[in-house]
């Protein structure tokens, strides 16, 4: 067979395959699970991951969902045009090959399932012993689709249990799911801590994470950067939004110039490459600098006073002016109180220069109010200037997670739900070989390795 390298389509596609090899290359989950609901047989979903039908996986003991379409819309792909519909409890039996934290991704896609009209569609979902959502179509007011994502710790039986019930509240009420990923993460992402986390403003205490703790993402940032799509995570196919709408006043978003970034203080697999090659700083203007904080306001919702919710910050130094310690010291407030009163990156990385990815953890306690969403503020601030060499600040990444209550609930008491996820439909109007081709050009974005 012919193989005309010179076609830049080949090359387009050999370009798009390599950087999902180099990006998927920092980390394999060794349990990898993606069902699509309301099918049998395997399917690819239009960015090339592989799902599976749900049957396989229905506890026989449970009740027996039907298998549903939706109808059709742009908006439907792959998992999101089919759905496991039921009006009576039904679940999901996993038997891992490994035992450790995992990711679970449910993914929803409110609208009416032939008879099944979405207001009825009031649920909750438990996996293991958490509770994980209290699901209601009626919370979202747009047909949108979306991803839920947690995290759990699986015990030594590997065995994870998730089940969908309808609520006995609301007469005729069921439950749906569109997909279910399940997918395997170091024990050090976010589970396991090698270096200190800071209680903001804490009396109480709570250091560490029990791995009988869920969390569940609440925002994944890439900070003055792009969208970030499954695929070009480090193989655990998180997505990462932009901040775009939660940074309050843009300030100046430099780009890296990195040929290549030393992990020498975090394992590779924490966030993409992309992550740490953009960042958010202040304007050009040193009195203005000096006189604003840089701030993100995030809506959260209130947490009872014992659970605190982590946050990870993401830095990477890469500016060719900061190389030494002193060159950008910063304030960093969270909910209005000092997190940091010298963040100075290069000195966390070693002072061994620029290019040095790091995060720090932070918990961080939101308590309750008045309003059903608090805005959590964010705000960093420059250094005084007899310390620090620029009047300057700089964030590239951000991560958000509300942590289990004592009950092990994560589910609040607003039924309110974040809709994620631009997914890169297949533009409806295009011909399939143009669709394609369109997808390589979205993931074809050098990933900086
Ligand atoms: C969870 O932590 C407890 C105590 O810290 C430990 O005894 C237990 O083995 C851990 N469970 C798993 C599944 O690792
Ligand atoms: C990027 O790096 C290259 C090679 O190191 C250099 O020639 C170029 O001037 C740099 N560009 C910027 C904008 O710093
Ligand atoms: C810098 O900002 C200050 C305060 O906003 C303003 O008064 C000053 O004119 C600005 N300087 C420049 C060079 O833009
Ligand atoms: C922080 O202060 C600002 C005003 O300075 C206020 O609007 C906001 O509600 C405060 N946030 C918290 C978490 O206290
Ligand atoms: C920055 O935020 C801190 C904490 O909320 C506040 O004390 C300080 O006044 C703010 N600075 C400016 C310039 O707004
Ligand atoms: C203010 O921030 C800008 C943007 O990062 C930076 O270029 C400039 O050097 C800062 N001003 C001072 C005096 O450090
Ligand atoms: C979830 O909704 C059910 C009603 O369907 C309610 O009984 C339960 O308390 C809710 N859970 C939480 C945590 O609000």
């Amino acid at each position: 067979m012919k193989f005309p390298v010179a076609n830049p389509f080949y090359l387009f596609f050999l370009h798009f395959f390599l950087i999902i090899l180099i990006c998927c290359e920092c980390y394999t989950p060794p349990d990898n699970i993606a069902l699509n609901c309301g099918t049998s047989g395997l399917s690819s979903s239009p960015d090339g991951r592989i799902w599976t039908g749900d049957i396989p996986y229905i506890a026989s003991s449970s009740g027996k969902p039907n298998f549903r379409s939706s109808k059709p819309s742009p908006l439907s792909t792959l998992p999101y045009d089919t759905a496991s519909v039921s009006q009576s409890e039904f679940t999901y039996a996993f038997r891992l090959r490994s035992s450790g934290p995992i990711f679970i991704r449910l993914h929803f896609f409110p609208s009416s399932y032939q008879d099944f009209a979405s207001s009825k569609a009031f649920f909750s979902v438990k996996a293991n012993q958490f509770t994980l959502t209290n699901f209601s179509a009626y919370a979202v007011t747009a047909e949108e689709h979306m991803v839920k994502e947690y995290c759990i710790y699986v015990g030594e039986d590997k065995s994870v249990k998730i089940t969908f019930t309808p609520s006995h509240i609301q007469p005729g009420a069921y439950a749906f799911i569109n997909g279910i990923e399940i997918v395997s993460m170091p024990p050090d992402l976010y589970y396991v801590s090698h270096r200190e986390r800071d209680n903001v403003g804490n009396k109480n205490g709570r250091y560490n994470l029990p791995n009988d703790t869920a969390l569940e993402m609440v925002l994944r940032l890439n900070v003055g950067g792009g969208f970030i799509y499954p695929m070009k995570d480090t193989g655990m196919y998180r997505s990462w939004q932009t901040d775009d709408e939660y940074v309050n006043d843009g300030g100046a978003v430099p780009v890296g110039n990195t040929t290549e970034l030393r992990f020498i203080k975090i394992a590779n697999y924490c966030a993409p490459n992309e992550l740490y090659s953009t960042a958010r700083t202040m304007g050009p203007n040193r009195t203005k600098n000096q006189s604003y904080n840089l701030t993100w306001s995030l809506p959260l919702d209130p947490q009872s006073q014992e659970v605190p919710y982590l946050v990870r910050l993401h830095f990477c130094e890469f500016q060719p002016e900061i190389n030494s310690v002193g060159d950008r010291i910063f304030i960093i407030y969270m909910a209005n109180l000092t997190a940091e009163e010298h963040a100075d990156v290069i000195s966390w990385t070693g002072n061994n220069g620029r290019d040095i990815p790091i995060y720090k953890d932070y918990f961080v306690y939101i308590n309750p109010g008045e309003e059903k969403k608090h805005n959590f503020l964010l705000a960093l601030q420059t250094g005084p200037v007899s310390e620090t060499g620029r009047s300057d600040v700089i964030l590239n990444g951000l991560e958000v997670f509300k942590l289990s209550d004592s009950y092990y609930n994560l589910a609040g008491p607003n039924l309110d739900l974040l809709p994620l996820f631009p997914i890169a439909p297949p533009n409806p109007t295009s011909r399939p070989g143009v669709s394609k081709m369109l997808i390589a050009v979205i993931l074809g974005v050098p990933c900086w390795v």
